[in-house]
């Protein structure tokens, strides 16, 4: 069965963080995000983690991190890293930890949202406008499959994004 936390996934820079926070304002609920969770246990970045331990090792803190939040977690808002249903085994544990809503963009937003940002390990090649869209493209159906609700956010401001989610958690109740 479903617990009931709300759990943003979505692109990079689709604002799964900053959504998460306006909303745990709106609804009075606690946030958490995974990479924040990560990065403070780990006591070093993300990037750090990847330069010194590579990406399976991060994937599987964040599969251990799932699993404990299933756990431990209810009622709450969880934001999760831009790769996490990526993992075939994190979406059903997504599923389980509750309402999965999937803020979808388009890469061209992506690009123009983090063109220069250093803090994202798999944005840092020579080329990252199309390395976002073919990771993208790549995602695509793992992304798709595991949301409850799907927004468009790309031409939609903060508030409105945040009613659509008000809406989908008010109809579940
Ligand atoms: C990743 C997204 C990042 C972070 C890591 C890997 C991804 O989180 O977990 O750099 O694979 O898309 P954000 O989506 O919060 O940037």
């Amino acid at each position: 069965m479903k617990k009931d936390n709300c759990i943003l996934i979505g692109f990079m820079g689709s604002g799964k963080s900053s959504v998460g926070i306006r909303l745990s304002y709106r609804l009075r609920r606690v946030v958490e995000d995974t990479d924040k969770l990560i990065e403070m246990r780990e006591g070093r970045t993300i990037s750090e983690i990847f330069e010194e331990n590579g990406e399976p090792y991060f994937r599987q803190l964040e599969t251990n991190l799932l699993q404990e939040l299933i756990e431990r977690v209810n009622g709450e808002i969880l934001s999760v890293g831009g790769g996490t249903p990526v993992r075939e085994e994190n979406r059903p544990l997504l599923q389980t930890l509750g309402t999965v809503v999937y803020l979808r963009i388009r890469p061209e937003t992506v690009y123009e949202r983090l063109k220069g940002d250093t803090s994202r390990p798999l944005l840092q090649g020579d080329n990252p406008r199309e390395r976002i869209r073919t990771l993208m493209e790549d995602r695509r159906d793992a992304y798709e499959s595991c949301a409850d609700l799907i927004i468009d956010v790309d031409e939609l401001d903060m508030e409105q994004i945040l009613d659509q989610i008000q809406e989908k958690l008010g109809n579940r109740e």
